[in-house]
């Protein structure tokens, strides 16, 4: 059943823009086809806990993962992907995963007032104040976001409205997001769902994303993109021939890329 006709061109194809995406820096798109070798109901693991990995004791390095599950519907495709992407960097040593559901977060939308550019701060005190830190510390942030209207889900893109004092920081008052030493170490991954097939589905997403890690210090191309287009109901992505083993692998590949960074 994995080689069916649909499957085989979709594996070529999918290793062709990893390849792609390692050399450029591109994004990585996968896409649904009809036949799928996996039957309805696939269990999924759930990761219900913001903390679900302990820091290793064995070794010094620790890696600091902040996923943000951006979609208002819980435990949705994009959270999905986003949960085996995490299972799999999860088992690797001295990881930390933190896990933040967007609707739990409490981030108001920016109010384009600016004084952040005065203040170094935003005027709003909500969740994102916690969130700030944790933005800062990360030496990871992934973002799983569902596309609406073409675009990033208004809940996800408030809170990337909300890096603007991020930019303020940065260009403005010209200080520092993260210590020198750190600049060119982190990373960011941004996993993606959408209902329609149309392979141009997240272009309108991904400027957005650039800007929000942009104004953190992770450069373009040290993003991941992995964008399941053609998954609609809740649990779609279940019966995504691929969307797992994707997200498997590029939990992977993230620790490698992430520990040879942090060792370096
Ligand atoms: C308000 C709304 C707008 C949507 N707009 C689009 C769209 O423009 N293009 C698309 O492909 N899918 C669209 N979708 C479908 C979602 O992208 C799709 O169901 C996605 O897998 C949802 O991910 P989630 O389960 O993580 O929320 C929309 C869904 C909603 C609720």
């Amino acid at each position: 059943m994995y080689k069916s006709e649909g499957v085989r061109e979709h594996l070529e194809m999918t290793d062709w823009w990893q390849r792609e995406e390692r050399m450029s820096g591109r994004p990585l798109c996968i896409f649904m086809h009809r036949r799928h070798p996996f039957g309805r109901g696939h269990e999924s693991c759930r990761l219900l806990n913001m903390f679900y990995t302990p820091v290793s004791k064995v070794s010094g390095m620790q890696m600091k993962v902040l996923a943000i599950a951006g979609s208002p519907r819980r435990h949705g495709n994009s959270e999905t992907l986003l949960d085996w992407f995490l299972e799999s960097i999860g088992g690797e040593e001295g990881v930390q995963i933190e896990k933040i559901p967007i609707v739990e977060a409490n981030v108001n939308p920016c109010r384009g007032c600016n004084a952040c550019e005065v203040l170094n701060r935003c005027v709003q005190r909500d969740g994102m104040d916690a969130l700030h830190d944790k933005l800062v510390e990360a030496d990871c942030i992934v973002i799983a976001a569902p596309i609406f209207c073409m675009g990033i889900n208004a809940q996800t893109k408030a809170l990337i409205d909300r890096a603007q004092v991020f930019r303020s920081r940065k260009y403005v008052l010209k200080l520092p997001i993260v210590p020198e030493e750190r600049k060119g170490k982190r990373m960011g991954v941004f996993l993606s769902s959408a209902g329609q097939k149309w392979d141009y589905v997240f272009d309108a997403a991904i400027p957005s994303i650039k800007c929000f890690y942009h104004v953190l210090e992770v450069r373009d191309r040290d993003i991941r993109y992995l964008m399941v287009n053609g998954v609609d109901r809740k649990g779609e992505i279940e019966e995504h021939p691929t969307a797992k083993s994707d997200a498997y692998r590029l939990g992977k590949n993230i620790y490698a890329d992430m520990k040879g960074r942090l060792a370096g």
